[in-house]
């Protein structure tokens, strides 16, 4: 049966290859982003009908609402939209730590509180795009991590507050995208070192992936994650999913 998901940041990267996924299996997506890509307009070509576009910013207040009011029908919210930062913690500016939990994780809350009471009636799925970094300490990438562990707790508490919901965080590992470019091009002033030259390794030995490959789990999550799986920080390729079931 043909499913309806609603995907922040569907506009590029993780994204768009979830979306892309799912029009392709013959689902319904609702993408909201700050950009209308061709990557989008493409697909919305290729699926007419399927895919609604709404542009706006996750962190405004009337696009939060816009994106509230097509929620009649929804089986899975995919939270992927998120924005890198840099910085130490002697010098950062705490604007820009305000800045970016604003998007990786305030933004949230709006759209979770319209969405779980549809999602509690369809016994949907929240799919949440954190990364390894929720689970490091790296010098310079502070904020960043701290948004994404602050995420694998908040999956923790939703499934224990939305039984009927099955909720998963997942770290779609190193992909290549414009976000991990921005950590190439921006990062090395402030990133450990040898992170930074580790990030740079993968790149120049083609390393990445590519973004169809979490954009398939991502799918998959958000079409079939079953209770077992509510409140856990999973990774992309965990050998235990079981994806073909
Ligand atoms: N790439 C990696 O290696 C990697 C690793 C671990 C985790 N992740 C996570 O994966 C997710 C997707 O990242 P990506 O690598 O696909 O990055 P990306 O290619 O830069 O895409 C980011 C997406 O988020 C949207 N976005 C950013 N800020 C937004 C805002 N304020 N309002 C609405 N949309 C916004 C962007 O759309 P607009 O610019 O059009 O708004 C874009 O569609 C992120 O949460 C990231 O932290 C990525």
């Amino acid at each position: 049966m043909s499913k309806v998901v609603f995907i922040t940041g569907a506009s590029k990267g993780i994204g768009l290859s979830t979306a892309t996924a799912l029009l392709e299996q013959g689902h319904s997506v609702i993408s909201l982003s700050r950009s209308i890509s061709s990557g989008l307009q493409e697909l919305s070509e290729r699926f007419p009908g399927k895919l609604h576009i709404l542009q706006g910013d996750v962190t405004d207040p009337a696009a939060i609402t816009r994106a509230a009011s097509t929620f009649e029908t929804l089986d899975a919210i995919v939270l992927n939209a998120g924005t890198p930062g840099y910085g130490r913690l002697r010098t950062d500016v705490l604007e820009d730590w305000r800045r970016l939990f604003e998007v990786n994780l305030f933004s949230f809350l709006p759209l979770l509180r319209h969405a779980l009471p549809v999602l509690a009636q369809s016994h949907g799925r929240v799919v949440l795009i954190s990364s390894s970094m929720a689970e490091m300490g790296v010098a310079g990438m502070a904020a960043y991590s701290a948004s994404k562990a602050a995420m694998n707790s908040l999956a923790r508490s939703l499934a224990a507050e939305e039984p009927d919901i099955v909720t998963v965080a997942l770290d779609p590992g190193s992909v290549e995208t414009d976000m991990f470019e921005a950590t190439v091009q921006s990062g090395k002033e402030h990133i450990d070192p040898e992170v930074y030259a580790y990030a740079l390794d993968m790149k120049a030995k083609k390393q990445l992936l590519t973004a169809d490959k979490p954009a398939a789990t991502i799918a998959w999550l958000a079409l079939n994650a079953q209770k077992d799986l509510s409140g856990k920080a999973i990774v992309w390729n965990d050998p235990a999913l079981q994806m073909s079931a």
